[in-house]
């Protein structure tokens, strides 16, 4: 495995860090719970010492899962990432995500994070994780409803009470870091990027490169839409967030993988998997310091962990940029 230091907060991360979001199943059609555990510690014996979760992912249970798989391993030997400010439990008004909890029932999301809410937040999720700090805080979406200033002076309590080791972000602008950072430092920004989600290129690298800050990047499989192994017309439950996804349709399937099977020889003559190429490629893009993968079970977690050994020369990466250019043609 491949290692990053988060600024200099001493934390260090594995470049390729379990995404526990399917195991909490919310807007995944539900979860295997001995299977998440078991996926988190195959990815450990592999070297994928980080796992990246948040409260809002079934609801506190993808961080009673973490919980449960952290308590076979040394803590300090793991770093725990997990997020505030996605409430499932408050009344705020008008700024809800509609959404059904892994029962089929209303769930309503505020994005918010004021003072007392992160307070309490931090230590729902210690208890959830049966731990007494959290490695990388992190803001999962921007509130509007908050001031910046007011979010990040509660982060920089939790980091003196030695609850919290470094203050990330999450889904943050440009603009908003440059806010973030003048009450607190702000080790990392997570955000969206794929072979097909690349919009971050213009802005948010560039930026994390200059100030020296860390890009955690997410879902760099496209929610498995990259691992090639979906169909035109693939069925998804109506409780996972691909039913109805525009990257799911069969027209957009059909156009990644005329795209996907241009790079596929590629991925066999180095014995590895299509997935694995794309997070090798991933990784390989400028600024891009790590990459949080979803897994569902240890075949998966395993596979991905293994995109680590696989080397990519200039040219491979070259050939490989080529063939994508086909994606950013088309709308997407
Ligand atoms: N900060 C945020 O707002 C935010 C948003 C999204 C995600 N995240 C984080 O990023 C992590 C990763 O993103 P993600 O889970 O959305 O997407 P992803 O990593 O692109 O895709 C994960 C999914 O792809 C499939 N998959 C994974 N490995 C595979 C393999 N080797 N072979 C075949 N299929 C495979 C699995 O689903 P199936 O088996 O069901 O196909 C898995 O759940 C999340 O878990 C979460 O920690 C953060």
């Amino acid at each position: 495995m491949e290692y990053q230091e988060l600024g200099n907060s001493g934390v260090t991360v594995s470049r390729i860090t379990f995404g526990s979001w399917a195991a909490g199943g919310w807007m995944w059609g539900g979860t295997e719970q001995n299977d998440a555990v078991g996926a988190i510690h195959a990815s450990y014996d592999l070297g994928v010492t980080s796992i990246d979760t948040a409260p809002i992912y079934g609801q506190g249970l993808s961080e009673e899962i973490v919980g449960e798989a952290i308590k076979t391993l040394p803590r300090d030997k793991v770093q725990i990432l997990t997020k505030f400010g996605m409430r499932w439990d408050l009344a705020k008004g008008d700024f809800a995500m509609k959404s059904k909890d892994n029962n089929g029932h209303d769930l309503d999301v505020y994005k918010y994070a004021g003072r007392a809410s992160i307070i309490k937040e931090c230590e729902d999720s210690l208890r959830r994780l049966g731990t007494d700090y959290i490695d990388l805080y992190q803001q999962h979406w921007p509130d509007v409803t908050t001031p910046i200033d007011e979010t990040m002076e509660a982060v920089s309590r939790l980091i003196e009470q030695g609850k919290v080791r470094a203050a990330g972000v999450s889904n943050y602008s440009v603009a908003q870091m440059q806010e973030a950072e003048k009450t607190l430092n702000i080790v990392s920004n997570q955000v969206p990027y794929s072979m097909v989600r690349r919009d971050i290129e213009a802005d948010v690298v560039p930026h994390c490169i200059e100030h020296k800050k860390v890009v955690l990047v997410y879902s760099p499989l496209q929610l498995g839409l990259l691992t090639g192994k979906m169909k035109p017309g693939q069925h998804f439950d109506a409780s996972d967030l691909r039913n109805g996804h525009r990257l799911f349709t069969p027209e957009s399937i059909t156009r990644v993988n005329a795209t996907l099977n241009k790079i596929r020889p590629l991925a066999e003559t180095k014995n590895a998997t299509l997935g694995q190429l794309v997070l090798r490629w991933t990784l390989a893009q400028p600024g891009i310091s790590g990459a949080l993968v979803g897994a569902r079970n240890p075949e998966q977690a395993v596979q991905n962990a293994r995109a680590i050994d696989l080397n990519l020369t200039f040219e491979e990466l070259d050939y490989i940029n080529k063939q994508l250019v086909a994606l950013q043609s088309a709308p997407a």
